[in-house]
């Protein structure tokens, strides 16, 4: 089934092809991207994501094709049109076309391009009893608090996981834990948690940033630093955070069960209070 795609200012659909060969996207993955979830026809943090999205825009010079209001309507269209009621929408933001050549021209039109997709979310069972991971070296370059679409280092890591009947990769540089594959990685210690600080090696997730507030309402210790390799192992539990997966248990890294390989008390809390957050 072909889904709703909205391109450069108009509607039509994934059957469509709408680029063009010399769409700085396709040639240098000149672009952003975010994926935002709507449940009930209802997006979930969307200014967070338009924010995120404008910052990385400013970032790598793109000139923002929307102010905050046209985002919103545009979206709101799209998820009217959508025949579904709870999935992502996937956005992306070109330099857009030009001829190959990687000096950009200083006047470009981008591309823009959004689509609704339907998405099973994780249920109850998923939820409690959470994800296998693999750690494996970061291979990215250092401007992951750009949401770019260059993810070759990301796909390559999730395949592994995937090769080693794990759901996500962990990526580690110089012996400390950055961040998953496609989610933001948390540790549990001793009644706090333990996340990668915000910096060019990580994306600023939105979960993760709502999980941080959600920790200290609940007077939960927050540590933003990077956490040793050698600790992974001594951790009484752990989690991962995204758009999609929500607040998502660890049960194993590389094969060592975390904590009593059941879900921890601190994360089911976490999860339990951002549920209650999107369903707000
Ligand atoms: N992935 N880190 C990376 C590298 C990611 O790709 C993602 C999200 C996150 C979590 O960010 P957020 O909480 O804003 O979803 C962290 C998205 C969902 C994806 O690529 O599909």
């Amino acid at each position: 089934m072909a889904d709703v795609l909205y391109f450069n200012g108009r509607f039509t659909t994934t059957d469509e092809r709408v680029l063009g060969v010399e769409d700085r996207g396709f040639q240098f993955g000149d672009a952003v991207y975010e994926v935002f979830k709507f449940l009930r026809k209802r997006p979930i943090f969307l200014l967070d994501h338009y924010r995120r999205m404008e910052r990385g825009l400013r970032e790598i010079e793109i000139r923002s094709p929307w102010s905050e209001a046209e985002f919103v309507k545009v979206m709101d269209e799209l998820l009217a049109r959508t025949e579904f009621e709870d999935g992502i929408v996937y956005i992306q933001i070109t330099r857009g076309e030009a001829a190959r050549a990687h000096f950009w021209p200083e006047q470009n039109e981008p591309t823009i391009v959004a689509y609704s997709r339907a998405f099973r979310f994780p249920d109850a069972t998923n939820k409690e009893r959470g994800i296998k991971v693999i750690t494996t070296d970061d291979r990215r370059w250092h401007f992951c608090n750009v949401k770019s679409v260059n993810l070759l280092g990301n796909a390559i890591a999730k395949k592994a996981a995937q090769r080693a009947g794990a759901e996500e990769a962990v990526l580690m540089a110089s012996g400390f834990v950055r961040e998953g594959a496609s989610s933001n990685f948390f540790a549990v210690k001793n009644g706090g948690i333990v996340t990668h600080p915000l910096d060019e090696h990580i994306l600023p997730g939105v979960v993760r940033d709502r999980v941080i507030g959600l920790a200290l309402s609940a007077k939960i210790r927050v540590d933003e630093r990077p956490l040793r390799e050698a600790e992974l192992f001594d951790l009484d539990e752990a989690f991962i955070t995204s758009t999609t997966q929500g607040v998502m248990p660890v049960s194993e890294i590389d094969g060592r069960v975390i904590g009593n390989s059941r879900r921890g008390e601190i994360t089911t809390e976490l999860q339990t209070r951002f549920d209650q957050l999107e369903n707000m």
